[in-house]
Formats: C-alpha cells, structure tokens, sequence
C-alpha cells in the first residue's frame, strides 16, 4: 500500500525544488500517495490564513509531511508559517545533518556533523511586545521590582522561555540520535556565562541527562567559541544539540562547511508527527528560474523515506546525489560557482533531479 505523505510546495524556489524531490522519490519506485497542500501568502485571500485549518488536519491525519520553504514577511505581517508548523505538532527535534559531499564546492572535506535544535520554545516561542503594548509598563515594574535594572522606555521586547521539559527532550534526542546512529560525542551548545537562567537551565539539563548516557562522550561549548571552532576545525564535533536561536543560526553556518544551504537537509520531529523540509528558505532571489539546488529538498526526503522504513531507497537516493555530484558534470549554478568561479556550464532544477534519477538506476 502506498505510503501517505502530505506535501507543501511553498512559494520563492519551493515548488521547483519539491518537483524536482517528488520526481526523484517516485522514481525510486516506492509508492507514494502525495496530498498536495498549499500554504502561504498565495493562500492568505482565500482563507484569512497562511495556514488553513484543512492543511492541519490533513498533517494531524497522516503524521508525515515534506514541505518547500515558505516566505515570512520581515518586522511586519503574518508570523512565520514554518514556526507555526512546529509548535501546532510540538515537533521538538530539528535535525539537520551536514555531511560532505564529493564536488560539493565546500573548502571543507570529510564534514559529517549532525545539529540537533530544540525547536518550539527560545527567542523563537513569539513571545513578543511592541514599544507600545500597554503590557510592557506591568513588564517594567515586574523587572524594577526583582531588583534588576529594567530596560528603556520605548523598547520593544522578545521572551526568551526555556524550560526543563523542553530541554529535556531535546537533549535525549540528541543522545538517543547518537546512540542509534553510532556517534560517539554530544555537545551541548549555550551562552550560559551571560543568560545564567535560561541557557543555565539548559546546560545544567545537558549536563544531568549526559550522565544516562555513559557511552557516548559529552561536553559543552559557548555559542560563540562553537561558531569559530566550527570555521577552525569542525572535526571537533560530532553531534551539537542547541536552543532554537543557536541551533538556526549554527545550522546555516554548518550548512556553509558542506556547499551551502542548497546541501543541507532536515528533519522536524513530533511524537505524532514529522515534517521534512530543507534547512534553507525560499530564495526569492532565484525564484521561478530554474536554478536552485534541489540537492537539500531531495536529501530531506530521504530522510523522511528513512522515517518510513524505506531505508534501503533513501540510500539509493543518498548514492545517487553523492555519484551526481561527484561526477560534476551535471550540477546547479551554486555549486558550480563554488568549484570555479562561474556558474558557465551549470544546469537547471530539473535538469539536476534527471541526473539523480539516471543514477538510481545504476545503484
Ligand atoms: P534563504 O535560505 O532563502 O537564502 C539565502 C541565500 O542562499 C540566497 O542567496 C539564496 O539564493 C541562497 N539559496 C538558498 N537556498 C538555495 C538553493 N536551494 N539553491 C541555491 N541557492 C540557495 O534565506 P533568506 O533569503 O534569508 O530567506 C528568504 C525567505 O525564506 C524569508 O522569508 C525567510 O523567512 C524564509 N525562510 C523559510 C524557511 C522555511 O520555510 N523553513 C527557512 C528559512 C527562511
């Protein structure tokens, strides 16, 4: 019986890279019954809301999805669909594994790390007020009456939740990801020496829940010092779990030691539910022309193949992206101008998921 699986094309370069992901699943021969979705700004005259009720429950129903990335208006507007996604299902873990790849135009070889990022609470939980809410006065004297310097007037505020439980969880994730993965260290990311209660909190988490965990080695890092030990020698690491805000900007920056977002697939786990999307985001700058990497949408949906017990085609689909993009003679602009320069000889979306696809058949 065919899998089902619910797919959000997106908008920007989501649904050009999600036809080339879709086309590439299919030809793996699983059986796929894709329920395709959209949400959006495209969808905001129709319904009232970037994220009609109908998508939910068609998420809620069958507990997988892939989806292309989706624009979010900056300062103003609708809140990010994508985040919304997340906390609608509480999917706690986003993985996100950087692996290098042959001819990925990386200056890096040999990179295999793994990010795992809490995904529903932090900076991210939206938690905000404008400067002139009426509630940031109650704020203010709430912070002067702990006995804490309070902030200026006219500020606008963001809250910064961390709590137990989130921690908790993502940090066993991180060391159950580990342990069925056969990697050997976890290493807790935060900037607990400035933020003593919330990332505090989560070190302190890290630090009690490594301890069930004697087979695999622990330590822990500042967000800072991981960035430049990331640039300097990424074999370092192995498997980094973060707070949301660390683990969004490190993913982007992990993405850069293997080519660059067009490489870097993930994962957004729920107990009921798992969406599938790449790391980067809708691109609108190369929107509708054909030559976005589809590489990190096509990887995602490998992953999402493994999370349906289709282990043996997401490795197919793993081999054949790996051949492509060593043989290099059919690969996107981004990856071309990584290896040379110029994106002179560079071939489209499409063009990218045929070479993957002729290469399935080979392994
Ligand atoms: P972005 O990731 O879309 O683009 C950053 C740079 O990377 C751009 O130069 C873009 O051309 C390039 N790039 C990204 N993906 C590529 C690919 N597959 N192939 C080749 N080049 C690629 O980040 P940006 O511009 O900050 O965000 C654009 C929009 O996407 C925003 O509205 C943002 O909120 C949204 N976004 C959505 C995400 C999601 O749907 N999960 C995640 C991140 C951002």
């Amino acid at each position: 019986m065919a899998h089902q699986v619910v797919c959000i094309p997106g908008d920007g370069i989501g649904p050009e890279i999600v036809e080339a992901m879709r086309r590439v699943v299919d030809a793996t021969g699983v059986a796929i019954a894709w329920q395709v979705h959209e949400a959006g700004a495209a969808v905001m005259g129709e319904y009232g809301t970037p994220l009609p009720q109908h998508v939910l429950d068609a998420v809620a129903e069958v507990g997988v999805a892939i989806k292309g990335p989706i624009t979010t208006p900056v300062g103003t507007g609708f809140r990010s669909v994508n985040v919304a996604l997340r906390k609608h299902f509480d999917l706690y873990a986003c993985v996100r594994p950087c692996l290098s790849q042959p001819g990925d135009g990386s200056r890096y070889q040999d990179i295999d790390l793994v990010i795992i990022r809490e995904n529903t609470e932090d900076l991210y939980a939206g938690i905000e007020f404008a400067p002139q809410a009426p509630e940031l006065e109650e704020i203010a004297k709430l912070v002067e009456g702990s006995g804490q310097a309070s902030f200026r007037a006219g500020s606008a505020l963001s809250l910064k939740p961390i709590s137990v439980e989130g921690s908790r969880r993502i940090v066993r994730y991180a060391f159950e990801y580990a342990r069925k993965c056969h990697r050997s260290k976890v290493t807790a990311v935060h900037k607990a020496n400035i933020m003593k209660e919330t990332d505090g909190l989560f070190l302190h988490v890290a630090e009690e829940v490594s301890s069930e965990y004697p087979d695999i080695a622990f330590d822990h890092r500042i967000v800072d010092a991981t960035c430049m030990g990331l640039v300097q020698d990424p074999y370092q690491f192995d498997v980094l779990v973060l707070p949301n805000l660390y683990g969004d900007i490190v993913s982007d920056l992990s993405a850069g030691l293997v080519g660059g977002l067009g490489m870097a697939p993930g994962a957004n786990i729920g107990e009921g539910a798992a969406i599938f999307e790449a790391t980067h985001g809708s691109a609108p700058d190369i929107a509708g022309k054909d030559i976005a990497n589809p590489t990190a949408e096509i990887l995602s949906a490998a992953m999402m193949l493994d999370h349906l017990g289709e282990g043996q085609a997401a490795e197919r689909i793993r081999a054949a992206v790996r051949q492509t993009l060593a043989i290099g003679t059919h690969v996107t602009g981004d990856v071309k101008r990584a290896l040379t320069g110029t994106s002179d000889g560079a071939v489209g979306t499409q063009a990218f998921a045929d070479a993957v696809i002729k290469q399935l058949e080979q392994v």
